[in-house]
């Protein structure tokens, strides 16, 4: 437990037996993330990092019909070219933290994930979708672009092609495609779409935290242009040796009993 659990004016924020739900809860504005919702998710991610009863964190929209339904449009209206990079920027950071996240951070996407709630389902580390979930990047309807990393994250994920087809069309995709594109690693029925992220993370639960994070840091340096890959793969890999769960996780091998890692 962290000393004092702190309260979120948009985000329902549950601990039940090690994983962390964050909910984003404006249902009534389909959880568009205004900048409150932003800095809030922030702070929510951070909260459950220092929390040592939480091994998982599994992020959702209230409701039954969206996700995030993107940036919060009515925020936009005034913004100079300064302001509107200021915007992009302060989201692409929050945004990254998530993706950097030592702990699995699973998006359980519960209908509409457009805009931003689309970039904010791609920093998580998986995805799984329920059968009514509904995926686009918009955006260039409001003579905009994406800013909260769309455009890089979406190509990396579904290809140039497909994603400039999404992009210049605003077209949406069905929970379906986005399986079958990459985008998404399970689609369930709705009443299922938990279970399966607490199915997954349970099975991370048994494994070691430390080789967790580093399997993170170093599948994020695949694209990382600032960084070599490999050479990161070696220094992860390297930093291993160095812990009490490698030791537990070779000697539980060796003896034939299951490991039992500490996180050390
Ligand atoms: N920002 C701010 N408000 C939003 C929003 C957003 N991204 N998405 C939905 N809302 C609000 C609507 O304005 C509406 O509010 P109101 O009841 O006070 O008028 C409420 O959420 C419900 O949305 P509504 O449009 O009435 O629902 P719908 O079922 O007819 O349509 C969508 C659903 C998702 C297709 C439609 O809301 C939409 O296109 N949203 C914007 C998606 C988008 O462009 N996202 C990228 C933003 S950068």
């Amino acid at each position: 437990m962290t000393d004092v659990m702190k309260t979120f004016e948009n985000l329902k924020y549950e601990v039940a037996e090690g994983i962390c739900t964050i909910t984003v809860n404006r249902p009534d504005k389909l959880n568009a993330l205004n900048r409150q919702t932003m800095l809030e998710l922030s702070e929510a991610h951070h909260q459950a990092l220092e929390d040592s009863d939480v091994y998982g964190i599994i992020l959702t929209g209230s409701g039954t019909k969206a996700f995030v339904a993107g940036a919060d449009i009515s925020e936009f209206i005034g913004l100079d070219v300064e302001q509107g990079m200021a915007m992009a920027q302060a989201g692409q950071d929050i945004f990254k933290n998530l993706e950097q996240s030592s702990k699995p951070v699973i998006a359980a996407i519960n209908g509409f994930a457009l805009g931003g709630g689309c970039e904010l389902a791609m920093a998580c580390q998986l995805r799984i979708a329920s059968d009514n979930a509904r995926f686009g990047q918009p955006e260039v309807n409001l003579g905009l672009i994406p800013g909260y990393g769309g455009t890089q994250r979406l190509t990396r994920f579904i290809g140039r092609g497909k994603a400039l087809e999404l992009l210049m069309t605003a077209e949406l995709i069905g929970a379906a495609e986005a399986l079958q594109l990459g985008l998404v690693n399970y689609v369930t029925p709705p009443e299922m779409l938990i279970g399966k992220c607490i199915e997954i993370l349970t099975k991370m639960k048994s494994k070691p935290p430390l080789a967790l994070a580093g399997i993170i840091r170093t599948v994020n340096a695949c694209y990382a242009k600032d960084q070599d890959g490999f050479l990161k793969e070696v220094e992860e890999f390297g930093k291993c040796f160095a812990t009490d769960d490698f030791r537990e996780g070779t000697s539980a091998f060796l003896e034939k009993r299951k490991a039992a890692f500490k996180g050390k």
